[in-house]
């Protein structure tokens, strides 16, 4: 395949990567304004029962509905969470270094045994022209690190560190979890493989390495920066 064929194919490619981004934005707008607005309408009408005096039910009613509330305001949060995942609002407002930081601490959070988190960027951004679509992807490679770390670490510290070295932006996810197994984990399983792809098409470089020391997975995500000098 010739340099130009090349070129046009990993175009189309990224031009299809960007419909589905937005067809996941849509997804996430349907979510706001249809499924969360019904589920803050159900809480409000049972806040409102619960809140009606004493001798208007029974205990057990009573209990009853502050189960209810709970439910629904999980139900909620989970919701918020799947809008997020979907969308990642922070990329829009603030931006790829605050969104991927966003991104570590809500994992966190959201993991069954949440993690110490460190985030540090003392790299120079401000010459970094990303486009929107080359800023999803790495959004979404970081993001799918994080999974990984939630789903199969047993992480107790996760890092990421942003730097710039020789033309281009190193983005490193470590953590001192249980560690990979060389050969079997990084065959083809589906994330990864995303991972991957999303990497090819926009030039990244992606790797894996043990951590150092005796436990841990360090991902580093290296983006050339075009048209910059070098620096930061
Ligand atoms: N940070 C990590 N620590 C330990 N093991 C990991 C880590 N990241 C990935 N792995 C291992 O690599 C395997 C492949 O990861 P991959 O993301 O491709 O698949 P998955 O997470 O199992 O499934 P999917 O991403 O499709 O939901 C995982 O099943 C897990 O065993
Ligand atoms: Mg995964």
């Amino acid at each position: 395949m010739d340099l130009n064929t090349q070129r046009e194919l990993i175009e189309g490619l990224l031009q299809f990567v960007t419909l589905v981004e937005s067809e996941r934005k849509l997804l996430a707008a349907d979510l706001h304004d249809q499924t969360l607005s019904d589920l803050r309408e159900l809480a409000r009408l049972a806040r409102r029962l619960f809140e009606k005096p004493e001798d208007a039910m029974s205990q057990e009613v009573r209990n009853g509905l502050a189960k209810l509330i709970f439910g629904i305001e999980s139900a909620m949060d989970e919701v918020r969470r799947a809008m997020e995942s979907l969308s990642p609002s922070a990329l829009d407002t603030l931006g790829l270094v605050p969104a991927i930081e966003s991104c570590l601490t809500r994992t966190s959070q959201s993991c069954e045994r949440p993690f110490l988190t460190r985030f540090a960027c003392p790299a120079r951004m401000d010459d970094i022209n990303f486009s929107e679509t080359e800023q999803l992807l790495i959004y979404r490679i970081v993001q799918e690190a994080l999974n990984n770390i939630s789903k199969h670490a047993s992480a107790r510290f996760v890092e990421i560190v942003i730097v710039r070295e020789s033309g281009g932006l190193l983005i490193r996810v470590s953590d001192d979890g249980r560690g990979m197994t060389p050969s079997g984990d990084l065959r083809r399983a589906r994330g990864i493989e995303n991972m991957r792809y999303r990497a090819r098409l926009i030039g990244a470089d992606l790797t894996w390495l043990k951590a150092t020391g005796r436990r841990g997975t360090v991902v580093e995500v290296r983006m050339p920066i075009r048209g910059s000098g070098v620096g930061g």
